[in-house]
């Protein structure tokens, strides 16, 4: 069979990862967590005190760190020049920079470049989830889900993941990462006008799983 390409997007707490990681590893494809990506590179510019509030200075450097991907769902790694950063890139600190860092065009153009070429590459295709990437980085993927979910179940699955974090911070800060991220000018968070919305809200986990699963199996 030809691989098969599935682009998951959607806004925080949606549970686009544990989605995309369990479809494909059902499936037996490969895995691609783009907001790692965002993280990664924003956890270089802190470490290299890099100026958030600068475009400018996040441009000039977008091209400096090597960021390589693992894509096995069982096991998805992200490196930084070398360096595991899979602990890192959760931090709060982190978490409340990538919307300024994502935003910047070169970042993306960078990042994109990258994620075409695994979708590419990936022999049995791959589940690659984010928030553009319907719209932008795979526009002719074979199937589009976009995840939402009201923003009390966001708010609530979050501050579960986050052990002890405050259900109502959680929630003010996740809708202002979703506002800055609907909002910014280069390929905004958006559903693709293909894509199938599958509201998240009511169901369980493994509900929205096997919904995919069946989705992505029509396609194949
Ligand atoms: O999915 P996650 O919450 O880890 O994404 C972190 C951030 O990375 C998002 O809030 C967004 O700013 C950025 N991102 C993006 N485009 C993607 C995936 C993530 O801009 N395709």
């Amino acid at each position: 069979a030809k691989p098969v390409i599935v682009a998951i997007d959607g806004p925080s707490g949606t549970g686009k990862s544990s989605t995309s990681k369990a479809v494909a590893a059902q499936l037996g494809l490969s895995y691609l967590d783009t907001g790692a990506q965002y993280r990664a590179i924003t956890w270089w510019m802190v470490t290299n005190g890099i100026d958030i509030e600068d475009p400018t200075a996040i441009a000039a450097v977008a091209g400096k760190p090597e960021i390589i991907s693992g894509t096995d769902p069982d096991n998805p790694t992200i490196n930084v020049d070398g360096t595991d950063v899979a602990g890192p890139i959760r931090t709060q600190e982190v978490t409340s920079k990538v919307s300024a860092v994502s935003a910047v065009p070169e970042v993306r153009t960078r990042i994109t470049e990258l994620q075409r070429s695994l979708a590419t590459s990936a022999e049995y295709g791959i589940v690659v989830e984010g928030r553009d990437i319907g719209t932008t980085v795979l526009p002719d993927a074979d199937l589009k889900i976009f995840l939402t979910a009201s923003p009390e179940a966001r708010a609530a699955r979050r501050s579960g993941e986050l052990k002890g974090a405050d259900v109502n911070a959680t929630r003010e800060a996740l809708i202002k990462r979703d506002a800055a991220d609907s909002s910014r000018k280069t390929s905004p968070l958006a559903k693709a006008g293909d894509a199938v919305e599958v509201d998240t809200t009511a169901l369980t986990l493994q509900q929205v799983i096997e919904c995919v699963v069946t989705l992505v199996e029509e396609k194949r």
